[in-house]
């Protein structure tokens, strides 16, 4: 199978800076009628880039736990331009789910952009104890984990397009990483 359909951009995104990262990375698509999946969509910088993308034309799929928030930006931006699937993406099935949701609804994927995450600061060795272990790795099963997650499901569906003029048939983003 040809491996060169996919661009994977590890990097971290300005809120507004989506199109001309795609550029950058050589990607120059056009928006309109694409569909894209955000995970973490329902706040801060998966918000701004389902806000954005909308905005260009896209229809979005918001993959995220937060129901409350991702059925606000649902209700501003219109359901027949953004579906919400309450997803942990950590997990497998609820993952896979999200992804048949979205052929059923939209009838492909062009975009997956992870957002969803956290962070947590602090010293390998603390004044009172060292750094507690669950939360480092809570922190890599979120953010790294979470994210290859939706890399691969989300690729297994982008695989069914159609090539474009330069033969690929998807972008995947990681501003998370
Ligand atoms: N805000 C920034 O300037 C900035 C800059 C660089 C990196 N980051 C990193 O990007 C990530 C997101 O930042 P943000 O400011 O947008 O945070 P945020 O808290 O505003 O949004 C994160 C979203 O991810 C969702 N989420 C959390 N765990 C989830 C899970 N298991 N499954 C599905 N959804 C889940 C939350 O419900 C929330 O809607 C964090 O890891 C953060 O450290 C943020």
């Amino acid at each position: 199978m040809p491996k060169k359909w996919f661009h994977l951009v590890a990097v971290y995104i300005a809120v507004n800076g989506y199109n001309s990262c795609l550029s950058f990375y050589g990607v120059n698509m056009d928006l309109k009628n694409k569909v894209a999946l955000v995970t973490g969509g329902a706040s801060g910088l998966g918000r701004a880039t389902v806000e954005k993308f909308v905005a260009e034309g896209a229809k979005v799929a918001i993959l995220d736990l937060n129901e409350d928030n991702a059925k606000e930006v649902q209700a501003a931006l219109g359901e027949e331009n953004v579906q919400y699937f309450l997803t942990n993406v950590m997990e497998e099935q609820p993952v896979m789910d999200a992804i048949a949701g979205i052929k059923e609804k939209f009838g492909a994927l062009h975009i997956a952009i992870n957002c969803a995450g956290t962070g947590y600061g602090g010293r390998i060795l603390g004044k009172e104890a060292p750094h507690p272990l669950d939360h480092f790795k809570f922190i890599i099963d979120l953010n790294l984990v979470g994210t290859f997650n939706v890399m691969r499901l989300a690729a297994e569906l982008m695989d069914k397009n159609e090539p474009d003029e330069k033969g690929e048939k998807g972008v995947l983003i990681n501003r998370v990483l």
